[in-house]
């Protein structure tokens, strides 16, 4: 049985959405905190569609659907989260950043089971040592889409106690994912295998080896694949593609996890894939970025 009830989600884009969303569908209360009122409204906006689809195609009752928005709050006052048992993180993948959140969210919730971030790739140990409780932080890395995608890679740190393990493994669970345990090691299971692989396909792209098409159908018909590596770049963020990348050469200094040049042009003219409308691939439908800008590198 999870110790949590009410969980604090501070990061409300797509996986912060993501990880509210599979939460009050298993019945937890929750907040989603969001500096700015446009990507909250975003947050909201997002989740409700995919409720109303969910009840569409007969996964949720209406009254199952309206009972789980009805779990979920909204805000941009931080202080809002005082009270909640534990919270996910999931804002930009920038250690200071984070760093500076967990030090708020620190002093804010002296109680909290646990605080845990859902970077992809900043050491866990580097957030934790802003607080004065690292042995109640922990890494809790989902995959994209949350409420799609079944696994949790739970990530412990160097002050990790068991009793934060334990919280996390459970919340998992009552989230109804599968918990696989990894070392604090910047891409911990999953992106230290994909990332070479993604940056591998971006390179032959680069390189004129072949079209962004044949890439991309030669993963999907060749190996199964349900998304070409292309398409996944893009639907991933190629923002974040290049900050995971910075952060993954940035500790193994390995070649195959560094971005490529043209990730970094398409990341500084504002290519992020599908949420700006442009990538590897064109998304008509999605709006334009309000700015284009290089992630901070770790
Ligand atoms: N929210 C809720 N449900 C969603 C969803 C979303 N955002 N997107 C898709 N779904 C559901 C659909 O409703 C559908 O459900 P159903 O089968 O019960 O009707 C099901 O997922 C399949 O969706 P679609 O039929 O629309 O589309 P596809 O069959 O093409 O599947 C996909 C879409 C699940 C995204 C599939 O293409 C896929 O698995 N892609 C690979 C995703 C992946 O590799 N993710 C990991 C990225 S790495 C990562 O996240 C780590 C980070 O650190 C970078």
């Amino acid at each position: 049985m999870s110790e949590i009830e009410v969980l604090g989600v501070v990061g409300g884009g797509f996986m912060g959405s993501g990880i509210a969303e599979s939460a009050a569908r298993a019945g937890l209360t929750v907040v989603i905190h969001e500096p700015e009122a446009a990507p909250l409204e975003r947050s909201r906006e997002r989740i409700e569609a995919s409720v109303a689809k969910a009840t569409r195609a007969g996964k949720l009752t209406a009254e199952e659907g309206e009972a789980m928005l009805g779990r979920l709050t909204w805000t941009t006052e931080l202080e809002d989260l005082r009270g909640v048992d534990a919270v996910v993180e999931a804002i930009i993948e920038d250690a200071k950043a984070k760093g500076s959140l967990f030090k708020k969210l620190d002093a804010l919730l002296p109680d909290a089971v646990f605080l845990a971030s859902n970077t992809s790739s900043i050491p866990i140990a580097e957030i934790a040592a802003w607080t004065r409780r690292p042995d109640r932080v922990i890494g809790v890395h989902f995959f994209s889409p949350v409420p799609v995608m079944t696994l949790v890679e739970i990530v412990r740190a160097i002050d990790t106690s068991d009793a934060t393990l334990a919280a996390a493994d459970a919340l998992a669970a009552r989230m109804r994912k599968h918990p696989v345990h990894t070392a604090d090691r910047a891409g911990f299971i999953v992106n230290m295998l994909l990332v070479p692989y993604l940056m591998a396909a971006i390179r032959m792209f680069e390189d004129g080896f072949a079209t962004r098409e044949d890439i991309d159908e030669g993963m999907k018909q060749g190996c199964g694949h349900p998304m070409g590596p292309l398409t996944l770049c893009d639907f991933i963020g190629l923002d974040v593609m290049y900050a995971i990348g910075v952060s993954l050469y940035d500790e193994f200094k390995k070649p195959e996890y560094a971005p490529p040049p043209l990730l970094k042009r398409m990341v500084v003219s504002g290519h992020f894939g599908r949420k700006s409308g442009r990538g590897f691939y064109e998304y008509p439908q999605a709006p334009k970025p309000a700015a284009a800008k290089v992630p901070a590198a770790a």
